[in-house]
């Protein structure tokens, strides 16, 4: 997909793949790769989750009785699209910052299974840039800094660029600040990557300033054009990503068309090097699912 990073993989039916059959070379090339494509799958709900649930337990914000598939959609329940000031469309927009998922949570993801299933004419891509190619771009006196350096990740930082309504809604304000090493090695390969995300807004140990000027500098190194992988959309598409080593970013569409992608994360466990990134090296606690 691009020549640092990402593979497709055509010739697999997901709806087949078992933790036997399938799912160690699936999980090789996640490692190797960073970014997989599995074109035209058109999985249901279900089959989505039972593919994700191999990677690792599911994530679930609302810690419902089982986790559900999040639609990211601009149509509302009533079946008409969002207006573009809609807090729908504006939790989408703010989508459009480059970012890992998941970063603000008690415990990080691993991965998102992202699929598509209603795509617009024009636009609505999704951007990915490898944090662990961007890494080798880097001088070896900003690998020593980045090394040393913990972010501090809050949702409503992200949200609150967007608009500050959106930043105040009880389901972005229920998370508090988490703290995470700001490289993240692969306990498989032992590749480093760059852990940032529109998420972080401060840096332990660095006054405001400095901390946003580092952050800003992280994203902008890990992301120039020729850096960038633009995935288009085709309903069925499924895309699987290291959140561990890529950055992505949607691309604006035109509002009112539909655009609905479903989306399941995988939680982030111990053997994917969590007490790595952790600040006291301990493993923070989430339900597992
Ligand atoms: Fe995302």
């Amino acid at each position: 997909m691009h020549p640092d990073f990402g593979v497709s993989i055509a010739g697999v039916d997901l709806n087949a793949v078992t933790a036997e059959a399938g799912y160690p070379e699936i999980r090789a090339a996640f490692e190797e790769h960073s970014v997989l494509l599995f074109p035209n799958q058109h999985l249901d709900d279900e089959a989505q989750l039972a593919f994700a649930r191999l990677f690792g337990p599911l994530e679930d914000r609302i810690e419902r009785p089982a986790p559900k598939i999040a639609p990211l959609s601009n149509r509302k329940e009533d079946g008409s699209v969002a207006a573009t000031d809609d807090m729908k469309t504006l939790s989408l927009k703010a989508n459009q910052l480059w970012h890992t998922d998941s970063t603000f949570l008690p415990v990080p993801a691993l991965a998102n299974v992202l699929q598509a299933r209603t795509v617009t004419s024009t636009g609505g891509e999704t951007e990915f840039a490898s944090t662990r190619a961007g890494w080798q771009r880097l001088t070896s006196a900003q690998q020593d800094r980045a090394r040393g350096a913990f972010l501090w990740h809050r949702f409503s930082h992200s949200r609150a660029r967007i608009d500050p309504d959106l930043a105040r809604q009880p389901e972005i304000t229920k998370w508090k600040a988490e703290c995470w090493r700001a490289v993240w090695p692969n306990p498989v390969n032992g590749a480093e990557a760059i852990y940032v995300a529109s998420h972080a807004f401060a840096v332990e140990g660095m006054d405001q300033a400095e901390g946003a000027a580092f952050i800003d500098e992280l994203i902008a190194a890990m992301t120039p054009p020729e850096a960038i992988y633009t995935h288009r959309w085709s309903p069925g598409d499924v895309l699987l990503w290291d959140e561990r080593a890529t950055l992505h970013r949607g691309l604006p569409w035109p509002y009112a068309e539909e655009r609905t992608l479903v989306s399941i994360c995988v939680t982030a466990t111990p053997a994917d090097g969590l007490a790595t990134v952790s600040r006291d090296g301990g493993l923070p606690v989430w339900p597992a699912r």
